[in-house]
């Protein structure tokens, strides 16, 4: 069964303890960090990850849209991420990157942009946990899925049957059953979860019955 992961970028930041108490259901965190330099938009950094991995049991992944992420591995290892999530577009050796993010303990994650090959992590793909395919160009949530991309993780699956395939960006019922069809094994859902005046639980209870419900095809 494919994990949910929410994305706490939509959520009320005033309210955050209260937010993450109502996402009942959660398999973990996945926290957006922006630098505002590799994406144009700044979310959060460390001290938020630390809040977030304090105050609950589910385990905090951190997803680093950031230009030279070396320099800040053991700064969100330190908040408690358990994984580290990497761009392969952030960095020019990748393979040290990883190295590094298994040396400070966490497990090793590498995104693809929308437009970024698979070829890009295949000769790295011993060396990684997981692989975070991107079904929107990363920066905002709320964006609409890419369906395109739904190919790249057909593709992803069968050429790394060990690694875990999680997948990000505009997510929701509506097509949550296609990505996990696809070969997804974790979703990454932001705004379809957070937003003003829903229940996050509710909310993440019906994109779960959404998944896995059959339809009827014509
Ligand atoms: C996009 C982020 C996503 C995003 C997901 O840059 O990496 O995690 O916030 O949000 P939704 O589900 O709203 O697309
Ligand atoms: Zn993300």
């Amino acid at each position: 069964m494919a994990l949910i992961a929410p994305s706490i970028l939509t959520a009320d930041f005033l309210h955050l303890g209260d937010e993450l108490r109502r996402a009942r259901g959660a398999d973990l965190w996945h926290l957006d960090v922006m630098d505002g330099h590799f994406v144009p938009n700044l979310s959060f950094g460390p001290a938020v990850c630390a809040a977030v991995a304090r105050a609950s049991d589910v385990p905090a992944e951190c997803h680093l849209m950031v230009e030279r992420p070396e320099d800040l591995l053991a700064e969100y290892a330190r908040a408690g991420a358990r994984r580290l999530i990497v761009h392969a577009e952030s960095t020019r050796h990748l393979h040290r990157l990883l190295s590094a993010v298994r040396a400070l303990g966490c497990e090793a994650g590498v995104a693809l942009n929308p437009a970024t090959p698979l070829a890009a992590v295949e000769e790295v793909a011993g060396d990684i946990d997981l692989l975070l395919v991107m079904t929107v160009d990363p920066g905002f949530g709320g964006q609409k899925l890419l369906r395109g991309q739904l190919d790249k993780v057909r593709r992803a699956r069968e050429l790394m049957p060990k690694v875990q395939i999680e997948v990000d960006g505009g997510i929701g019922p509506e097509n949550a059953r296609d990505v996990v069809a696809a070969g997804a094994d974790i979703l990454v859902i932001g705004s379809a979860v957070f937003a003003p005046g829903e229940d996050p639980g509710a909310r993440l209870a019906h994109i779960r019955d959404a998944m896995h419900e059959t339809r009827e095809t014509p």
